[in-house]
């Protein structure tokens, strides 16, 4: 029997105290224990972006931490696109240019794209793809993601 410890972390506002095994991953704790279900699961091995979510305002594989390490840390995930209403211009963008078939990888896309309009001066759409290189889609060819980026981008610009 694992002794399990304590964790206090703040997802999307809502501070949580839990309880958990030590060697329990951040994304089986974001899904299993919080419930928040949004943040996929696809390779496990930090190659696909499924599972990003935010940690302090950075991006991170959750597959890739450990529950503990989002101990006493800021935790966004794609749930806060809902109740955002900068993040929620992201989400209406990939509507609008259907950025998105099963949607599985769109999690992931959308915490990366919030992070990269906020810190990186994407200018065209070869630098668009080669920041978003790390978030894999089986469905989409791509095409449409980075025409919502590209808008996304310039929408900024004007502003
Ligand atoms: S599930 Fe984490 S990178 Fe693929
Ligand atoms: S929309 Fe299906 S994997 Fe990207």
């Amino acid at each position: 029997m694992i002794d399990k410890i304590k964790i206090e972390t703040t997802v999307n506002n809502v501070k949580y105290s839990k309880r958990i095994e030590p060697r329990l991953l951040a994304s089986d704790f974001i899904r299993e224990n919080l419930h928040l279900t949004g943040t996929h699961v696809g390779c496990e091995h930090g190659v696909c972006g499924s599972c990003t979510i935010k940690i302090n305002g950075l991006t991170s594989r959750s597959c890739l931490k450990f529950a503990i390490q989002l101990h006493g840390k800021r935790v966004e995930t794609v749930e806060s696109f809902s109740s955002n209403p900068q993040k929620k211009i992201i989400l209406d963008t990939f509507k609008k240019f259907h950025a998105l078939q099963c949607g599985f990888c769109t999690p992931g896309f959308l915490i990366t794209v919030d992070e990269l309009l906020q810190t990186e001066n994407l200018e065209n759409e070869k630098e668009i793809r080669k920041a978003l290189s790390g978030n894999l889609c089986r469905c989409t060819g791509y095409e449409n993601i980075i025409k919502a980026v590209l808008e996304l981008k310039n929408n900024r610009k004007t502003k």
